[in-house]
């Protein structure tokens, strides 16, 4: 079994609550992670000193494989002529030298991709056809049975309030990618709100090449917003051969701690496609 601490929207920079960070940092050794994703917003601002807080902060996770992505605030928004010449610099310096990359782990491969369109779309972002191909090539060489999972901050389904439902450019032709990749589950953050939603709320396939889509709410700012709004949250997903389950942490002001708020358990539907059908 393997458990993933999926995490978002960290916000260094004035919304970033330093008490809600910290009581993170106390809990995530007692969840026992065996990666962490941290899907995008590290920062406000994209500015030096918040990416330097960012870093201090992810470096005091446990010591297990990260994968993350950068979000739309972690390009300049308003450094104008950054953003057009280097917009993910600082990102690269102190937070992952590549926008893209992938983490094998015992049962499951992750594939992060920056979703951010620095020069075109600054909020609702999209995924280039090279990115495809890049999946396309690590899943090619993914173990047997192992999960499939992309990691991008965008969302790609809309959350039942469509609040910010600025969706990307190419959205169907891309889940319909990732389905014939035999992807089976999308992680993501950018709504600031816990949701569950799937690829058939896209994209019409048959139910067992589904794609399960979730995000997290902002883990650690004031940022919350619809049902969690001043809310923080987290997600502590488990991934075994028949099932995921995906556990909603929430952060309640009574007991000043997180708190399970909810459990959903899925099928692994792609895993009992043979891997010569999943590309
Ligand atoms: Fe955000």
């Amino acid at each position: 079994m393997l458990t993933v601490l999926h995490i978002s929207d960290l916000h260094f920079g004035p919304p970033y609550r330093e008490q809600i960070g910290e009581k993170l940092l106390e809990l995530t050794p007692q969840l026992r992670p065996d990666v962490i994703v941290i899907s995008g917003d590290f920062t406000q601002r994209a500015k030096d000193e918040q990416f330097r807080e960012a870093s201090e902060f992810i470096k005091r996770l446990p010591d297990v494989p990260q994968v993350v992505v950068p979000g739309n605030h972690d390009v300049p928004l308003y450094r104008v002529a950054e953003r057009f010449r280097n917009p993910h610099g600082l990102y690269q310096q102190h937070i992952h030298p590549e926008l893209n990359h992938v983490v094998t782990v015992d049962g499951a491969m992750f594939v992060a991709l920056d979703s951010t369109a620095p020069r075109t779309a600054i909020t609702n972002g999209r995924i280039r056809q090279d990115q495809l191909e890049f999946c396309c090539d690590w899943f090619a060489g993914a173990e047997a049975g192992a999960a499939r999972i992309v990691v991008a901050h965008h969302p790609f389904a809309s959350a039942p309030d469509y609040a910010h439902d600025a969706r990307m450019p190419r959205l169907k032709s891309v889940l319909q990618r990732f389905t014939e990749l035999g992807v089976d589950m999308i992680l993501g953050g950018h709504l600031h709100r816990a949701y569950i939603g799937n690829s058939l709320d896209v994209i019409e396939t048959d139910h067992d090449r589904s794609i399960l889509i979730v995000q997290s709410g902002t883990s650690t700012s004031r940022r919350g917003r619809a049902r969690e709004t001043n809310k923080n949250s987290f997600n502590l997903i488990t991934i075994d051969s028949d099932h995921i389950d995906v556990e909603h942490h929430i952060y309640l002001d009574d007991t000043e701690r997180f708190e399970p708020a909810s459990q959903h358990r899925f099928p692994r539907f792609g895993k009992r496609l043979p891997n010569s059908q999943r590309q």
